[in-house]
């Protein structure tokens, strides 16, 4: 099975202009492909409705199950908005940049273990740390801190921060040695079968490329996926790689 998520962010979309683009530019849907809508809160329910053939994912997810905690949103009130909620990003590294710790992304991740949402667990590093050669070290932290407590991401992306945003994909070399970081670890704890994506500047112009590496289950895509056509050419490349 391979990946492709949407992570939509803060965007304001047209929903029904979105999937009329991406239907006319995407005709079949595979079994072997499975694509991911991550919708902000207020959009989930409408996208579930939607959406038939996708699954449907958060963004993020209070760390509390309950209470007084102003603005945020539980992992039942996700389910809540969309029966159809399968999965709920954490440990992005714009949630991380706003306050999210490793013990924080972990937590979430408790709440939507207790909620059954699969977590699609972000990791990576900034560009500081892998000039200074910190990388390994850097993710094998952020790795440990999750998985220390016997919880397990359903899906791993690795997001490399200094590629986020920039029209710019890490290149080969780089998602190759980050992907084997992670693959190892995951060995260690025999945790292989756990589907590595990458995320980071992903487009119609390097998906293939990105694609054709080994290890590589799937992409998260960020800007791209605003455009239901552009996304829909991204995926139409991606299901025959
Ligand atoms: P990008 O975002 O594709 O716009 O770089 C990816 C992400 O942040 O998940």
């Amino acid at each position: 099975m391979k990946y492709l998520i949407a992570n939509w962010k803060m965007n304001s979309i047209d929903i029904e202009e979105w999937k009329n683009e991406f239907e006319d530019h995407y005709k079949k849907f595979k079994d072997s492909t499975e694509i991911i809508v991550c919708p902000n809160f207020i959009d989930l329910s409408e996208c579930s409705e939607k959406f038939i053939n996708f699954n449907i994912g958060a963004q993020d997810v209070s760390s509390h199950s309950e209470g007084s905690f102003t603005g945020q949103i539980s992992a039942k009130q996700l389910l809540g908005a969309s029966k159809r909620l399968k999965y709920c990003i954490v440990g992005h590294s714009e949630a991380r940049s706003n306050g999210d710790s490793n013990l924080i992304v972990r937590e979430k991740s408790e709440q939507l273990r207790n909620n059954k949402i699969e977590p699609i667990l972000c990791i990576g590093e900034a560009k500081d740390v892998l000039s200074k050669g910190k990388r390994e070290s850097f993710l094998l932290e952020q790795l440990n801190s999750y998985f220390e407590t016997g919880l397990y991401p359903r899906l791993i992306a690795y997001e490399p921060i200094w590629a986020i945003g920039t029209g710019q994909a890490a290149d080969q070399k780089n998602i190759i040695e980050a992907l084997e970081i992670i693959s190892n670890f995951l060995e260690s704890k025999k945790l292989e079968k756990i589907p590595l994506l990458y995320g980071g500047s992903v487009s119609t112009e390097n998906i293939e490329e990105i694609m054709s590496l080994s290890n590589l289950a799937g992409c998260l895509v960020g800007n791209s996926s605003l455009d239901g056509k552009e996304f829909a050419r991204i995926a139409q490349k991606f299901r025959r790689c």
